[in-house]
């Protein structure tokens, strides 16, 4: 390996969730590593990789579009290098289909084998082959690979991958594979490192962090290994994703109330409020158990904001099952929602399902479900006008560059007036005023 710099360039376009990107920055990490260096000008750069997401429809449609523009790249400058990984690549036949209709592609891998990228890379160089590998079946955890990360004050640490769910919707366990955890030694280490080098708030991540620690040798659950990391010395901030509410305990509601790092602030994705659809979809809990852990959670962890993923538009979604849904929102009170509308994925349950919901129902009732999560969300975060806030201040706000933007310890955005000398400093701000989705204030100290 060299550090070198060969005055080169890579693009990488990102699509779908954290754990995409954490294979990014993965991918990112080695060919730094390598001497070259990130870009954000595709049209000029000498390598070009899409990581790509199926979770619905429109995550995969967006590839494909890209894919379509970068053709006439390739033919002005032969020596692109085009490369197409992720999970849309790990759905069986895809690969060959990408490469029907773009066979100009250099290579494809899948979810399981990113950490091979380099190899690939040099093999298209020196030998001019074209590479498509995908496994089907996941690997060894691979420990150590560099990453370079996007943020330099708060960073995310993959605790576990894969998913053993089989949620009927849902193509993720069919492209990240099985459960598999993290050693808890490695995860502490990594985020020691991290505080090292000054980074301030670290969100653990899995598609299903509550099963943390099956199959594992040592004496480990969820809880625990968020007591430990609490232990952390310098760290200010911990946050988690994904919360299944099956696998919720009162110990994980606990460790949180107990520990300081710990964020008040809990993603629990519902996705409806129909027992009988929440039985279809094979989530493994009804409302009442939900309910009880939201009761939980606001009694046991005083400010917490409580938010949530939710499918409109589920295949047999009767106005009843919708009404459901809707009575449930209303009674949560949410601070931020993600809301799908339902899309059917190849070889998924759901999708084999008869009774599935016309477009134009979906899009009315998608409608009704975000204008109530909306006036909920306004609520909430007009009860911060006037308060003092510990603001974690991550950069310049995106909409004016005068300002500063970051995030109270329960996840509210703040824009805010203050010291621009205070990036990557926690600093209280007074809000003096809230919006839709974020609260506008001023730096006090
Ligand atoms: N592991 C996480 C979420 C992973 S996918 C969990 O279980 O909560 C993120 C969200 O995408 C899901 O929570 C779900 O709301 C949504 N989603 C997944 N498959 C979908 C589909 N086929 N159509 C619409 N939304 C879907
Ligand atoms: Fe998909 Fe369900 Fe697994 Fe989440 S828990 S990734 S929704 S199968
Ligand atoms: Fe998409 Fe794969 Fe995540 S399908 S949502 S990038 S696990």
């Amino acid at each position: 390996m060299s550090n070198d710099k060969l005055n080169k360039t890579y693009f990488i376009a990102t699509y779908g969730c954290q754990m995409n990107e954490e294979d990014s920055e993965k991918l990112s990490g080695m060919l730094k590593r390598f001497g070259y260096t990130r870009t954000e000008e595709r049209d000029t750069a000498d390598i070009i990789i899409f990581n790509t997401c199926c979770v619905r429809e429109n995550a995969e449609n967006k590839v494909f579009g890209n894919l379509g523009a970068i053709k006439k790249l390739k033919e002005k400058n032969p020596n692109l290098i085009i490369a197409i990984c992720g999970c849309m690549m790990q759905q069986i036949g895809m690969a060959d289909k990408v490469l029907k209709t773009f066979p100009f592609v250099d290579i494809i891998f899948g979810t399981h084998n990113a950490y091979k990228f380099p190899e690939y890379l040099t093999r298209v160089q020196t030998e001019g082959v074209q590479i498509k590998e995908i496994l089907d079946k996941e690997t060894e955890i691979v420990e150590g690979i560099p990453i370079d990360r996007e943020s330099s004050v708060k960073a995310f640490v993959t605790i576990m991958y894969g998913c053993n769910n089989f949620c009927t919707y849902c193509i993720v366990p069919y492209v990240r594979g099985r459960e598999r955890s993290r050693k808890s030694e490695d995860i502490i280490n990594e985020i020691k490192d991290l505080v090292s080098k000054g980074y301030k708030e670290i969100t653990i991540l899995g598609q299903n962090v509550n099963s943390y620690g099956k199959g594992l040798e040592e004496d480990i659950n969820f809880a625990k290994l968020l007591r430990k990391i609490n232990e952390v010395e310098g760290l200010e901030r911990l946050r988690f994703m994904t919360s299944h509410p099956k696998d919720l305990t009162e110990e994980v509601i606990y460790a949180i109330r107990d520990c300081d790092k710990i964020c008040e602030q809990i993603h629990l994705p519902v996705q409806s409020g129909s027992d009988r659809l929440l039985k279809v979809m094979n989530r493994h809990y009804d409302r009442e158990r939900y309910l009880y852990l939201i009761d939980l959670i606001k009694k046991e962890i005083p400010d917490v904001t409580i938010t949530t993923d939710i499918i409109v538009g589920f295949p047999g979604e009767t106005e009843e099952d919708f009404q459901d849904t809707l009575d449930l929102v209303d009674k949560v009170k949410y601070d931020s929602a993600f809301m799908f509308i339902y899309s059917r994925r190849n070889n998924t349950p759901a999708d084999k399902m008869e009774n599935q919901i016309p477009d134009d129902i979906k899009h009315e009732r998608f409608n009704r479900l975000v204008d109530l999560v909306n006036k909920n969300i306004a609520i909430s975060n007009k009860n911060y006008e006037g308060t003092v806030q510990e603001v974690l201040v991550e950069g310049v706000s995106k909409n004016d560059e005068s300002k500063l933007s970051g995030r109270t310890r329960n996840g509210k955005l703040v824009n805010f007036e203050g010291s621009m000398d205070s990036i990557g400093k926690l600093v209280n701000v007074e809000i003096n005023r809230a919006q839709p989705f974020s609260l506008v204030g001023k730096q006090i100290d």
